[in-house]
């Protein structure tokens, strides 16, 4: 990563902690590493971005429904899905330093004991690369033995699959069809790093798209047409991401065809989300090990087959991260007073944005700004998150505002209260955070228009 980029990474990383987005899970003990919080600013924006793609991919369509399956589920399920043999990462010991390394990474990882040179070329002994699973392995009952033991789940998806025949039966949907789910996983990454992008437990957005072997392939462009809409509609823009086609010899073997979608993050372009063709991998490997029905009769065509399936698999957490990297700016602009200084801002996307309105009394110690400004706010918290704040210089407030990226801030002055005259009685001023312009808006007419401007 370049000093450049480093650098802005740094500031992403401490704005997210000092604003409330981020912070290091069990902080006060240490840590744990490959482990975070969200704060209240990253909660609220996490919540954002579920509830949108929850709105998008499910409530918007017809041909989708949800489920939210339990995080631990049978051992049969692992052995049948592949994970429990082949859910492992190679890595390499060294016998020097004692590190443990992804063997994939060992050409961009700093040695430990010497950060000026990379693990590959250091001069640690290096042992042979090993597999190593990456399950959180539990045990299930008071007895910690192998025959109550089980794992946290390492992807959503299992659930769907085994749940396939239910989800179909209740729902009475016709193919094609998908289930979505969000919700936790967890990965013993051996070099969890770059923040959140990389972590030990993280969040999945994934979907399972069912549907006739004959429409697999036309059925996954289709679906990345979709996913790359998505991300616009969030605020990141189609020039950011990268779409690779897996080639053949990376693959899994059951895969047809499957794309990684890449964000430009600073260090470095990475996978966002993969959308892969999976075939009837899935589904086969629980029929056959269940002996349980998970295939569909097709009551027109009076064929039976096993469903192929598109599995359209994103994270949150990373989608989140490239939502701060994609908003965070430093600007160059000239304060009220003509000085010039620097403005952190995050430019969200409005309807990300883990506060929507921030609204403020022009001054704190009179009693009818104060009155009316909490009017407004409790009027529009039902619909909106609001941020009241009456400390300080107005634009110091705004400007604490731009930091976590708020995209409106009304304030109520003495023309509100009508000292103006008629014509602004009762109307407030309006303060777009990307533009910095201002206008007057009446009260009667604030909670339409910003409910238009943000959704
Ligand atoms: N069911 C398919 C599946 O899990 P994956 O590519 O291993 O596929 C899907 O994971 C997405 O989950 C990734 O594109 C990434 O966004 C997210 N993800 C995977 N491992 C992660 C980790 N250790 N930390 C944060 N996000 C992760």
């Amino acid at each position: 990563m370049s000093t450049e980029h480093e650098s802005r990474m740094e500031k992403i990383v401490s704005l997210a902690k000092r604003r409330g987005f981020i912070f290091p899970s069990s902080e006060i003990y240490g840590g744990l590493n490959g482990v975070w919080d969200y704060g209240p600013m990253g909660v609220e924006l996490k919540r954002n971005l579920k509830d949108f793609w929850w709105r998008r991919m499910v409530r918007e369509r017809e041909d989708m429904v949800g489920m939210d399956g339990a995080i631990l589920m049978n051992r049969s399920v692992w052995k049948a899905s592949g994970h429990e043999n082949t859910f492992s990462d190679p890595m390499i010991d060294c016998k020097t330093c004692k590190g443990r390394f992804r063997a994939d990474q060992i050409e961009s990882i700093p040695c430990p004991q010497k950060p000026s040179k990379i693990v590959a070329t250091c001069e640690g002994e290096k042992m042979d690369p090993r597999d190593f699973n990456l399950m959180f392995t539990t045990h299930v009952g008071p007895m910690a033995d192998d025959t109550n033991k089980t794992y946290l789940r390492p992807e959503t998806a299992q659930a769907i699959f085994v749940q396939f025949r239910n989800v179909l039966e209740t729902s009475r949907k016709k193919l094609p069809f998908g289930i979505a789910q969000i919700g936790k996983a967890f990965r013993n990454e051996i070099n969890p790093r770059n923040f959140i992008f990389r972590s030990r437990e993280f969040e999945q957005m994934e979907i399972e798209y069912f549907c006739h072997p004959t429409q697999g392939l036309e059925l996954l462009d289709r679906w990345l047409e979709e996913r790359l809409t998505f991300y616009e509609d969030i605020g990141i823009p189609r020039s950011k991401i990268h779409v690779k086609e897996i080639p053949d010899t990376e693959r899994a073997f059951y895969s047809l065809k499957t794309y990684d979608l890449e964000y430009e993050f600073p260090f470095g372009i990475q996978e966002l989300e993969g959308i892969a063709y999976r075939t009837d991998y899935d589904l086969r490997q629980h029929m056959t090990q269940s002996g349980k029905p998970l295939d569909y009769f097709d009551e027109v065509s009076k064929e039976k087959f096993i469903p192929h399936v598109i599995e359209p698999s994103a994270g949150a957490d990373r989608t989140l991260l490239a939502l701060l990297c994609e908003a965070f700016e430093e600007e160059e602009v000239t304060s009220e007073k003509g000085e010039q200084e620097v403005r952190s801002v995050l430019h969200f996307h409005p309807r990300m944005a883990p506060v929507k309105v921030g609204v403020f009394p022009l001054l704190k110690n009179k009693p009818p700004l104060v009155d009316k400004a909490h009017e407004i706010e409790r009027a529009l918290r039902p619909f909106l998150s609001v941020f009241y704040d009456e400390a300080g210089a107005i634009g110091r407030r705004y400007r604490r505002q731009d930091e976590i990226g708020t995209p409106y801030c009304v304030t109520v002055d003495f023309e509100t209260l009508g000292e103006g005259g008629p014509a602004l009685t009762n109307t407030v001023t309006l303060r777009e955070r990307d533009s910095m312009k201002q206008e007057r808006i009446s009260i009667s007419e604030l909670g339409e228009y910003l409910l238009k401007k943000i959704f």
